[in-house]
């Protein structure tokens, strides 16, 4: 493995195995044949504007139609421009005049094992009043609404009454900080939080109002807060600018006719850490969000009406935005929803509910399934989930020996897995397999949508050649995209457009394989290197995980004078104990499956890896940690902070 001197990124991670859909599910699905989807994919590259031209005037209401499909200025771009539309009537109007208002939008679960089923039209009834709620605080058109609650209906239903009546909502997810809050809602200018009194975790309260009361006295913006009654603990309310939910909700008219709002109208902004650690609000607009969203539930979950679909997601994240809300909801969806822990009561709950309420596509994240891998297969096996017949993951890469795991253990060897890779800026699905179509290879996202046109470039800025690792990035705009970063567009500017000019430049790191695969290597800022090697975290970590006493692997780089970079790695074990031993086995084992150079100067065990609440290994601590050094920068999203206190009494 030589180093190119281009900066290309060595490449060490063989995976063989291809796991076709069956001919039945094939025979069944939306687009079933590699025909169908060449020619999607054709069509969109030939001539873009006229294939989301198409899908647009097709899937969407309009108020008034859109003059253009795409317009360019720079790096900003506009969507159907000149049109009129909005998110909340094509998720619930539409659904309605197309005559499915009896079917079932929402059937949630709360983490105590209450359940609620809302219809369509159960659901726009509900939107419209808080609509009108809204609208009796002064809320309109463009302004802020800062959303801070429990994964109930109620934040779905305030989520789709902002976008009935042009407010942008920001979502911010219930277990960050007061201080974390109040940085967003000053960022936003918002005008009015939503929360409730608490919410259920593992059969706690957590009482989020004492954090919103808190968030609120460095808020200045916020004049009014609105308040759902969940968990009924005690909370004060401050007269004058608090609010019962329900009390507004009695007094409030059934009757509010969705806003016609431009194409470009702001959706929402979305919260996201950067590398600087300022977090940042990731802007989305209305009509071509709506569309990426609806496409790719499609495309991607082979969405059927009589499929009873879960995503495990917040809504705090992209995810729950695009694909528990928005893009389940526009196509008339039934979507599960479910308020709690995994493993509440017990460490069965997920499969537990599968199978009671016959749920059909599970779509999750991989640091979930290596958590049930490590509570053991015996809650899986008390459970019949023959009723899934579609898996899908999110948000890291999915190392192979869980990929196994979730394909023959969850989904019975016969449900395709959709290895989905996307981001907060992209707005939808950008890379994954179709179900009826590709044949997967367990660890990779393995290729781009209709109309996404991912480019892989080194240093220079020249394509890499196959099976070496560079920049991903996209090269044609798509509708779903970012549109800016909220009050800092020279930061959006510069992060996005400015590196690798006309592209959109992702941040991850990627190769493509001899069959046109794609497979995510990680964070740019990721990379290990070695002795001049560049090696991808993402592909050690797999090697260690591979054996068989390791439940989780996080691998970073130290400084060292020799090699320029050593490789530390933080290993949480299952069923072992920690010993010289062990440390020695999984060097010889890293050795064995990638090679020399990749092996660990330094393996340090520990109980628990420090995550952000979205799930992902903050590396950037561990970094810190392996260089001996304070940890420096901003812990807000770091879910335990007792897990890094832990690792840094533990440094050898
Ligand atoms: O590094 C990629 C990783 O998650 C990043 C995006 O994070 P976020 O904006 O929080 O959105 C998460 C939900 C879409 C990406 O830049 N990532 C996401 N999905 C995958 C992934 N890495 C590998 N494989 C994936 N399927």
């Amino acid at each position: 493995m030589s180093q190119p001197e281009t900066g290309q990124i060595a490449n060490v991670m063989q995976e063989e195995r291809l796991f076709p859909p069956s001919e039945e599910f094939s025979a069944a699905a939306r687009i079933g044949s590699r025909e169908q989807y060449d020619a999607l994919c054709e069509r969109a590259k030939q001539d873009p504007e006229g294939f989301w031209g198409e899908l647009g005037q097709q899937e969407l209401h309009w108020f008034e139609p859109f003059t253009k499909v795409l317009e360019q200025q720079g790096s900003d771009f506009s969507w159907f421009p000149g049109g009129k539309t909005n998110v909340c009537y094509n998720c619930l109007d539409a659904n309605i005049e197309a005559g499915n208002g009896d079917r079932t939008a929402i059937i949630w679960e709360g983490e105590p094992g209450d359940t609620r089923t809302l219809t369509y039209l159960g659901l726009h009834r509900e939107v419209c009043k808080f609509a009108n709620v809204l609208k009796s605080l002064g809320v309109g058109v463009g302004d802020v609404v800062s959303i801070y609650m429990p994964m109930t209906p109620e934040l779905a239903i305030a989520m789709l009454a902002c976008a009935r009546i042009g407010a942008i909502h920001s979502v911010i997810f219930a277990g960050f900080s007061a201080g974390a809050i109040a940085d967003r809602n000053n960022d936003a200018k918002a005008v009015v939080q939503l929360t409730s009194d608490g919410l259920f975790r593992r059969g706690k309260v957590l009482p989020l109002k004492e954090t919103v009361d808190e968030a609120l006295e460095q808020s200045a913006t916020v004049g009014k807060c609105i308040v759902l009654r969940r968990a009924e603990n005690e909370v004060s309310m401050t007269p004058g600018r608090d609010f019962w939910w329900h009390e507004l909700m009695a007094e409030a008219a059934e009757d509010c006719p969705a806003e016609p709002l431009d194409s470009e109208a702001d959706l929402f902004i979305l919260y996201t850490s950067g590398s600087t650690g300022k977090p940042k609000g990731i802007r989305h607009a209305a009509a071509g969000y709506n569309l990426w969203t609806k496409m790719t539930f499609q495309w991607v979950f082979d969405w059927r009406p009589d499929d009873l679909y879960w995503c495990t997601a917040d809504c705090g994240w992209i995810t729950g935005h695009s694909y528990i809300v928005y893009g389940p909801l526009s196509c008339g969806a039934t979507v599960f929803m479910y308020e709690g822990a995994p493993n509440h009561p017990a460490p069965d709950r997920f499969w537990e509910m599968i199978e009671r309420h016959k749920l059909t596509i599970l779509y999750t994240a991989p640091t979930a399934i290596r958590a049930f891998i490590k509570w053991g297969d015996e809650h899986v096996d008390k459970h019949d989930l023959s009723s899934l017949r579609l898996l899908g993951t999110v948000g890291e890469g999915i190392n192979p020996e869980a990929w196994i795991w979730y394909h023959e253990k969850i989904g019975n060897k016969k449900c395709p897995i959709v290895d989905t890779w996307w981001q907060t800026e992209t707005g939808g699905i950008m890379m994954s397999p179709l179900p009826g179509v590709t044949a997967t290879k367990p660890g990779s996202c393995t290729t781009a949508l209709p109309g996404v046109v991912p480019v892989i470039l080194d240093e220079s800025l020249m394509p890499v050649s196959p099976g070496q690792g560079g920049m991903l990035c996209i090269d044609k705009p798509w509708p779903g995209m970012l549109r800016g970063i909220w009050g800092d567009h020279d930061r959006y500017l510069d992060q996005y457009w400015a590196k690798v000019p006309g592209k959109y430049l992702t941040g991850d790191n990627a190769r493509i394989d001899q069959d046109g695969y794609y497979w995510i290597m990680g964070r740019i800022d990721d990379v290990i290197n070695v002795s001049g090697h560049r090696l991808s975290t993402i592909e050690v970590e797999s090697a260690i995980v591979s054996h068989d006493s390791v439940a989780e692997a996080a691998a970073v780089g130290r400084p060292d004078d020799l090699k320029g970079q050593a490789i530390a790695v933080f290993v949480s074990v299952k069923g072992a104990e920690p010993s010289e031993e062990l440390r020695q086995e999984l060097k010889q084992h890293v050795r064995k499956e990638i090679g020399a150079l990749a092996v660990p100067d330094d393996i340090r065990f520990t109980d628990a890896l420090p995550k952000t609440r979205s799930g992902k290994i903050m590396r950037r601590l561990l970094r810190d940690i392996a260089a001996g050094k304070e940890t420096a920068g901003d812990t807000s999203t770091l879910e335990d902070l007792s897990v890094l206190a832990k690792l840094q009494s533990n440094q050898e």
